[in-house]
């Protein structure tokens, strides 16, 4: 058996590298006497936020090489690597749409036990999650508001609110590949959508020259479901343990969740599979 490596002070450890014991220091409880499940209820929260800060960091870098690819010979390689770094998206968002499972071995009346103290805390003031929203392409200046009390992340948000999104970007790209169809100068809302629609079924239509991009269309539309999956998880624990009762930031709670379903990232990518016509 090999000797474990010497170890001495200043070399880097397991928990120096990693700051364990900084982050085994941020669980603090706000009822008194501490309820025993709220550690639970901030461990899962604080899990979700790491996930997401993964999600956006992985996000950005599709960005990136979607931007990359506009016009240059390697386009190949970045837009491969998009749909690598995608990949990893769509699994971290499967086991966002998992974790819940934990959270519902909580019962309702715990949760009671200790929620009164939350107010006026709630998932509305997820700055990341809105991020999130915000980069892809689902932007909803409304939401600003709901980070007042944190102006740092309302400046964050505020910058995601002004930059091209993910879904302007994949549109970018495929203009530069000329496969968007031309668009007169006062086009509307309407005319652009339908465009980017033909796009997508252009893309759909011709697999052969365009895999690449399938590969990373197929993403997205997962990317979507998946999302649209964590709406619906998030909705059914909501009404399992505080059931119609009104959230904590004020909205009518799960009635409010509701109508978020239809929310969607990439809704070209959607409007392209109705356009689709049978083949023989
Ligand atoms: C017992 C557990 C939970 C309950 C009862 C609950 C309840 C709610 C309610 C009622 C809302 C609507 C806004 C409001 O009025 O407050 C909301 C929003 C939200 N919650 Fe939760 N939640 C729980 C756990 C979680 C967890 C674990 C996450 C993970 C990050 C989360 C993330 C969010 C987000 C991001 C929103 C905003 C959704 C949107 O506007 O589309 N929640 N939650």
């Amino acid at each position: 058996m090999q000797a474990p490596s010497e170890t001495g002070p200043g070399q880097l450890t397991y928990g120096s590298y990693l700051k364990v014991a900084e982050l085994i220091g941020l669980q603090q409880t706000e009822s008194q006497p501490p309820h025993h499940d709220e550690m639970l209820f901030i461990i899962i929260h604080q899990t979700y936020e790491l996930w997401f800060k993964q999600l956006l960091h992985e996000l950005d870098a599709v960005v990136h090489n979607l931007r990359q690819s506009a016009g240059t010979p390697s386009s190949r390689d970045y837009i491969y690597e998009a749909a690598r770094l995608l990949r990893r998206c769509t699994e971290i968002a499967r086991v966002l749409v998992e974790q819940f499972t934990i959270l519902e071995t909580m019962l309702p009346t715990h949760f009671l036990a200790f929620r009164g103290g939350l107010r006026p805390a709630s998932g509305f003031q997820s700055e990341q999650f809105r991020e999130i929203e915000f980069l892809c392409g689902l932007k909803d200046e409304k939401m600003l508001r709901y980070h007042e009390p944190t102006p740092e992340m309302y400046a964050q948000l505020e910058r995601r609110l002004r930059e091209p999104s993910l879904r302007d970007v994949i549109f970018d790209a495929l203009s530069e590949l000329g496969i968007m169809p031309a668009l007169a100068e006062n086009a509307g809302d309407e005319q652009r959508f339908d465009a980017r629609a033909q796009a997508i079924l252009a893309i759909y239509r011709d697999e052969k020259s365009h895999r690449d991009w399938i590969d990373v269309c197929e993403r997205l539309t997962e990317f979507d479901e998946l999302i649209v999956s964590w709406r619906l998880r998030h909705i059914q624990m909501v009404e399992r343990t505080i059931g119609i009762k009104m959230g904590t930031g004020g909205s009518s709670g799960s009635s409010y969740l509701k109508m978020t379903l239809d929310k969607k990232f990439f809704p070209e990518l959607w409007a392209a599979r109705s356009l689709l016509t049978e083949t023989p």
